[in-house]
């Protein structure tokens, strides 16, 4: 018996099947939407080998399909044994949403540090602007005043200083340029931002507009946000808002990832009193009324607010301010590993 493998349409060798026929037999065993999956199939001495390609499934899917390519192909008389492997070549983006009912919570600032604080754990990160009336990445970023270059009619989203791709409106239309545009128009647009060039990025974070109307409906009925993430400030009003935001995605059928609190404790850089002015541990009690998961509190700080007018967000250093931030980036990326933050 020989240990080569088996030379294209035939061999002399009995146990090793043909590699072209082996392989139909094998894609033949298979239901068709598994079949097309199958990049190579293989038959020598009983022992099937499939890679099949699954980059576009969770972790429960390459499960089960998986389990169901074993099953499939063992029924075949001359199997005795199936290694079936996996493979990601065609990784699927995610997307991941930041919402919140109300403006001026956060949800830019959380983005950003999100962002940076996932690219600096080897991630590969892009932000949207979907503020498409008030953009403000293109500053948080440091990209203010950069354009992006379109290529074969797409835009090629802009490399930001921080390890982060980033693409806005406020890239597009002049700084203090008000768009004018009614709610079909500026959907349209987030798409294009959506649909553009991100070259090998891994996960797109949607900074969204506030609230729940034309263009949230849009962007979840056109690319289909695999998770979102509410961000909130402990008072009751944003609360509410933030479960009006919470429903949108429910009903969208958008899985939320979980709840940020914001602008929570302020720690009084004179004298290191911390008092709380929007109240505290509302965010972790709602959260945990409304069964959503509790992502981490991040506090008022200067330094944020600051980091945010200068372009260079908190979270591309260890210190305190971007801490908070580094330890809600691991609660996401644990989510988009394994479906659970
Ligand atoms: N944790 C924080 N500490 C200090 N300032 C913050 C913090 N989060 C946000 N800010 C500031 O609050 C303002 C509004 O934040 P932003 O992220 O733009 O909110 P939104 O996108 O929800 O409208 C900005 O000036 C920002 O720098
Ligand atoms: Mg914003």
């Amino acid at each position: 018996m020989s240990d080569s493998d088996p030379s294209p349409g035939g061999s002399t060798d009995k146990s090793a099947t043909p590699s072209s026929e082996a392989d139909a037999r094998l894609r033949g065993a298979l239901p068709p939407d598994m079949a097309q999956r199958v990049r190579s199939a293989r038959l020598k001495d009983g022992r099937a080998i499939l890679v099949a390609e699954a980059g576009d499934l969770s972790k429960g899917a390459r499960v089960e399909l998986e389990a169901a390519m074993k099953l499939a192909v063992t029924r075949l008389d001359d199997v005795s044994e199936v290694h079936i492997a996996l493979t990601a070549d065609r990784q699927r983006r995610q997307i991941i949403t930041v919402g919140s009912g109300k403006g001026g919570v956060g949800k830019s600032t959380l983005t950003t540090n999100l962002a940076v604080a996932l690219a600096r754990m080897g991630r590969k990160v892009g932000v949207i602007d979907g503020d498409i009336y008030g953009p403000s990445q293109p500053k948080l970023l440091g990209t203010e005043g950069e354009r992006p270059v379109a290529q074969d009619d797409k835009l090629v989203a802009i490399e930001s200083p921080h390890g982060v791709k980033v693409l806005s409106m406020g890239h597009l239309v002049a700084p203090g340029k008000a768009l004018a545009w009614r709610g079909p128009m500026a959907g349209k647009a987030l798409g294009q931002l959506v649909e553009a060039d991100w070259g090998d990025t891994d996960i797109l974070l949607i900074d969204l507009p506030p609230g729940t109307g034309d263009v949230q409906l849009s962007m979840m009925a056109d690319s289909k946000p695999d998770g979102a993430i509410l961000v909130s400030t402990p008072q009751d009003l944003a609360l509410l808002d933030a479960a009006r935001a919470g429903q949108l995605f429910e009903q969208g059928d958008v899985e939320i990832i979980g709840l940020v609190e914001n602008m929570a404790g302020y720690e009084c850089p004179k004298c290191g009193h911390i008092s709380d002015p929007f109240g505290q541990g509302g965010v972790e009690r709602f959260a945990q009324a409304l069964e959503i998961p509790f992502l981490g509190r991040i506090p008022l700080t200067i330094e944020t607010r600051l980091a945010g007018d200068k372009g260079v967000p908190p979270a591309v250093e260890d210190g305190k301010a971007g801490k908070p931030f580094h330890a809600v980036a691991e609660r996401l990326a644990r989510w988009l590993d394994t479906g659970a933050s």
